[in-house]
Parts: structure tokens; sequence; C-alpha cells
């Protein structure tokens, strides 16, 4: 398969929705990370979603809607739920919300569960897509399963040309992580995944404590505990860099040291937006240097911390078909 490489212009995005609806891949940047998004309502286009992931096919997608009155026509909201798509939408959270019997959504789309991850991105691009096409595009994070998700339509190519129909030539994306997923159990909120929207925000405008054990294990089924993994393997909480290590500085402390800084400045904004793409600059000047590790920082655990630390942690854990030095 040609990957088309498109523009964001009328043209591209007419070719962009035209390509949808004859259930091809197309990815497309939103405020997180670029997703590559298929007809939600399609199962071919979605199983070439899994397909060119190389994704489990038990691990369900996120539903892309263009405004909460789309995701109220697929799924049941609680007041709750209503009220953090209210406060939140277009933005980066997305809500598992049990599914409408009538949604018109693929079973590949929820992989058979009767819960739907949804969200309303906040990315102009993104928007302008939705109305082009349509109707529900449903879209992981545009990278290869278990790999570090892609900020930049170059992080695209990397991982998949070839394997999708294309791709739009639109820049990095401002937040740079993965929204942050939210499910409820009864009335009390679960936080399943740390991400770009902070889970004090949610907490504060639901006036009540979010349950964020759960973020802990497994219990998104994509939660696996290593993925976003670059080739390097990682060193956190590092106090600097040992001599067969490539530095991923966090501070102004950590400027003195050769290598690469999240944000020079401390800054937990700047650090999610840099964080995918110096991880893939690091493990690129490992290789480069034959260096075996990447040296992290400490980050704080506040805000935007808690994800940041949650997916470092992640690209840290033991690989799958790798032995653990505990073992
Ligand atoms: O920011 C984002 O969320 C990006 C952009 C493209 O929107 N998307 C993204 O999708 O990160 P993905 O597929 O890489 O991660 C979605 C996570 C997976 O861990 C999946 O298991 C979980 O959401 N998920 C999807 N549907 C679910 C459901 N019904 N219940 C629990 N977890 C679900
Ligand atoms: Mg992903």
């Amino acid at each position: 398969m040609n990957t088309i490489l498109l523009s964001d212009t009328p043209r591209g995005l007419r070719a962009a929705a035209g390509l949808l609806r004859q259930g091809g891949t197309v990815a497309f940047p939103t405020e997180t990370v670029y997703g590559l998004g298929a007809d939600a309502r399609n199962d071919r286009a979605v199983a070439r979603i899994y397909a060119a992931k190389g994704r489990p096919s038990f691990n369900p997608l996120i539903v892309h809607v263009r405004d909460l009155a789309h995701a109220e026509a697929i799924t049941e909201m609680s007041p709750a739920a209503r009220a953090l798509g209210a406060a939140f939408w277009p933005g980066p959270l997305t809500l598992v919300l049990p599914r409408r019997a009538a949604a018109d959504l693929s079973e590949l789309t929820t992989a058979g569960l009767p819960s739907v991850a949804i969200r309303v991105p906040d990315h102009d691009l993104a928007q302008r897509l939705l109305a082009e096409f349509g109707g529900p595009l449903a879209a992981p994070s545009a990278n290869p399963s278990g790999r570090v998700s892609a900020t930049r339509p170059e992080h695209v190519m990397e991982g998949l040309e070839g394997r999708i129909s294309a791709v739009f030539d639109a820049g990095p994306t401002p937040v740079g992580l993965e929204s942050t997923i939210l499910a409820f159990d009864g009335d009390t909120p679960v936080l399943l995944r740390p991400g770009g929207l902070p889970v004090e925000a949610i907490a504060a405008a639901l006036g009540r404590p979010v349950d964020t054990r759960a973020a802990r294990h497994i219990t998104a089924p994509g939660q696996l505990s290593s993925h976003y993994a670059p080739r390097a393997t990682l060193r956190l909480e590092a106090a600097g860099p040992g001599p067969d290590e490539v530095w991923l500085g966090f501070g102004p402390l950590s400027v003195l040291r050769p290598g690469l800084n999240l944000s020079p400045r401390g800054d937990l904004v700047e650090a999610a937006a840099n964080l995918f793409s110096h991880l893939r600059a690091a493990d690129a000047l490992a290789a480069e240097t034959g260096a075996a590790r990447i040296a992290v920082a400490p980050v704080p655990r506040t805000g935007l911390g808690l994800a940041i630390n949650d997916r470092l942690e992640r690209a840290a854990a033991p690989r799958p078909g790798e032995f653990s030095a505990t073992l």
C-alpha cells in the first residue's frame, strides 16, 4: 500500500473523507497524539487499524465524535458523565460509558464490550475531518502496537508507512500525551489511564475524589505493563547518566548534563509535549553512540506529571519475551 501524505487543505480533507468512506485508514492529529482513524461503523475498516498496528484484537478503540450531542447518541451518559463532557470537551478526556443498544458501531471497535470509550478531540483539523466525514471515527494512537505514540507525521510514517492509506502532514500535536481515560463504577469516577487532563481537574469539576488505584493495574485492556517502549532500556529516577547511558533530563539542574531535556524550565506541560519525541530522539542517540540505556531524571507526580511518570514506567517495564533480572 502506498501511504499518501495529505495537506491540511479543503482538498486534503475531501481526499481523507473519501478514503475513510471507502474503508481506508487515515492518520490525523488530535491535541494529544496522532490517531489512526477509520469508520467506527465499518468492520473491515476497523480491522485494517488492528492489522496496521499489529494490535491484539481484544483491545478496544476510542471513538472520536464532534461534540457532546454526538457522544449522547452513542453512549448512555449519566449526569456526572454529561457534566464532565460539558466541562472538558473538546479536550483530552476519554469517558468509558455504556453503549447505546441502537448505536451503529462495529463490534470490532468495542472489541465486543458493552461499553464504549468516547471523546471529542480539541484540534481544528480533527474537528474539520469529523465534520467532512460525518460519522464517528475509531482511532487508537497511530503507532505500531507497544511502541511510542506519534506526536508528529514523521513518527507516523516511521512506524506505519505502507500499512495505512494516508497521514495528514499537520505538524506536532500540542499536548503530546494521550487522553485521560475515566470510567464510572456506580457513582465513583475511576481513573483507567492518566493522561492529558490532570485528574485533579476532574475531581474539582465533580466535587468528589477520583479513584486512581485501578490505573496502576491493567484495567484498560491496552494497559499492558510494557508499552510506549523505545528500543533502549530505561533507568528512572536517575541522578545523572552513567558511562553507557544517554541522559533525559527535567528541570534546570539537568541542563548541565549532556543529552536531552524534557523541560529545562521544569514545566510539566512542556515536558508532556516533548515526552514522546524526546524518547525517540534519546533512543536514536543511544543507537548512534552504542549506549545501552536511557537514564531519566525524576519528574514530579502532580498534574500532568502523573501521566508522564505512567508512560515512563511503562516504557521502562520488562518487554514481552524479555527475562526480567528478578526472575
Ligand atoms: O489521546 C488519545 O486517547 C489517543 C488519540 C488518538 O485520541 N488515542 C489513544 O488510543 O490513545 P489507544 O487505542 O492507543 O488507547 C486507548 C485505550 C486502550 O488502552 C484501550 O484498551 C482503552 O483505551 N479502551 C478502549 N475502550 C475501552 C473500554 N470500553 N473499556 C476500557 N478501556 C477501553
Ligand atoms: Mg496507544
